[in-house]
């Protein structure tokens, strides 16, 4: 099918564009890109091609979400690799990197070639297992990152869980490093974090829930950022929570090391003060931080210390949140809300368009070594679109993951995906497009 994409603003910060043009996608690939072929493409094959006007709408590459949890195999009532991927391009990702914590864990080929074959059976997005970086994530024996990358690994991590122990880290680093495997390491020093629910703070101690302090996070970023200067290699922080986590990143980027870092939406939208409520969903680890932490986070992404946002999405069941706070289990459902609330970013001036889908889409494919992110021509047609002023009401009801965990519900947003191509098939069209 042939598709013709006209009268939307293109922004596409791998190839420098934030102009007013029209795509042109033809076999899955981006066959054209600019303003002035494409009105004879118009009327020479207006009848094979299909026409969307999207005046007012911003085209830009498919967005990417480096941090994703899908469930299968093992926890399918969560999530699925189907369902997962259906949330991802209702959220306007084209791609979506999962995390190896299913059940069993992908720490050997069968499980990535089968999350593969999900994944090619859902036919929606683009799904890119990573591997564990351990055995069973138990931080022990390393696994056998060959295999895995010939199974079709893009990353490797035990995230969910972290690499306790330095010279497994270290030997993490050198390994995958020569095999060009990015290492994405869960920063948490489980001994500082024991016995913790939320952000140690004034807010822990006036609700009684023990705490995790910001040094849980901190020690271990300077750590692996320390391993990763003396292995020569490089390393990507995901999920940071805190603002010493931005302000080592940032130095060890000035001293010209290879760290790159992500951070999710609720650690720049919400603080640990909403915990007042004993809302479960407001769970996560790393826990929701201060205002502080917030206001580094947000300057973070501004100068560039924080390379990407990334969902973190974690599909729970009722029965895995509505529990007592102790009990119930860490995680927010983000693919649906991430663009949105990254948008606010756009809205309050932190970041320029650009910068956002640089961060949603250009960085990741970088830091993953994808082909993707980019909508020049010869490109897959992996692209979404948005209309920046949709307003809308999240309702977990509506969401196509199955983890209904979002503590947005009933928060009202502007900008939406209304649009997800992916290698030239529209997979996700808002309902009133009528496509
Ligand atoms: O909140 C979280 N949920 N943090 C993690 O590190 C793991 C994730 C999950 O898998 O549910």
């Amino acid at each position: 099918m042939k598709l013709l994409l006209t009268g939307a603003r293109v922004i596409d910060p791998a190839q420098k564009i934030d102009a007013k043009m029209d795509v042109l996608v033809e076999n899955g690939k981006i066959a054209k890109i600019g303003t002035g072929p494409f009105s004879t493409a118009k009327t020479k094959d207006a009848g094979k091609i299909k026409i969307i006007d999207l005046t007012d709408m911003i085209i830009c590459p498919g967005l990417i979400d480096m941090h994703t949890h899908l469930r299968e195999p093992g926890q399918e009532y969560k999530e699925t690799v189907a369902s997962g991927a259906k949330a991802a391009v209702a959220g306007g990702f084209s791609s979506i990197a999962c995390m190896p914590n299913t059940d069993p864990i992908n720490d050997n080929r069968s499980i990535t070639e089968f999350v593969k074959r999900k994944a090619v059976e859902a036919n929606l997005a683009n799904v890119y297992p990573i591997g564990a970086i351990s055995r069973q994530s138990a931080g022990e024996q390393l696994t056998e990152f060959w295999d895995l990358k010939e199974a079709g690994i893009v990353a490797l991590s035990d995230d969910g869980k972290p690499v306790m122990d330095a010279a497994l880290m270290r030997h993490a680093l050198e390994y995958g490093h020569s095999l060009s495997l990015p290492i994405i390491s869960h920063c948490e020093d489980t001994n500082l974090s024991a016995g913790g629910l939320m952000n140690e703070g004034y807010y822990s101690t006036i609700l009684g829930l023990g705490g995790i302090p910001v040094s849980a996070e901190e020690v271990m970023v300077s750590r692996d950022i320390l391993i990763a200067e003396f292995t020569r290699t490089g390393i990507h922080i995901a999920h940071v929570s805190t603002e010493g986590s931005v302000r080592l990143i940032r130095e060890a980027k000035k001293r010209g090391l290879k760290v790159t870092a992500e951070t999710a939406p609720h650690y720049f939208t919400l603080t640990d003060e909403s915990l007042q409520t004993y809302n479960t969903s407001l769970k996560v680890n790393p826990p929701l931080r201060s205002a502080e932490d917030i206001k580094a986070i947000k300057e973070g992404l501004a100068d560039g210390t924080l390379d990407a946002i990334a969902s973190d999405h974690a599909p729970h069941a009722r029965t895995d949140k509505e529990l007592e706070f102790e009990y119930a289990a860490n995680g927010i459902s983000g693919l649906e809300t991430s663009l949105a609330l990254s948008l606010r970013l756009v809205n309050d001036g932190v970041l320029t368009w650009p910068e956002l889908i640089a961060k949603m889409s250009t960085n990741p494919a970088q830091i993953l070594n994808l082909p993707k992110g980019t909508i020049a021509a010869g490109a897959d047609a992996d692209i979404t679109v948005i209309d920046p002023q949709l307003k809308w009401t999240v309702d977990v009801k509506t969401f196509y993951s199955k983890g209904k965990n979002s503590p947005f519900h009933g928060w009202e947003m502007k900008g939406k995906a209304i649009l997800t191509i992916v290698g030239g098939e529209i997979k996700y069209a808002l309902p009133s497009l009528n496509l």
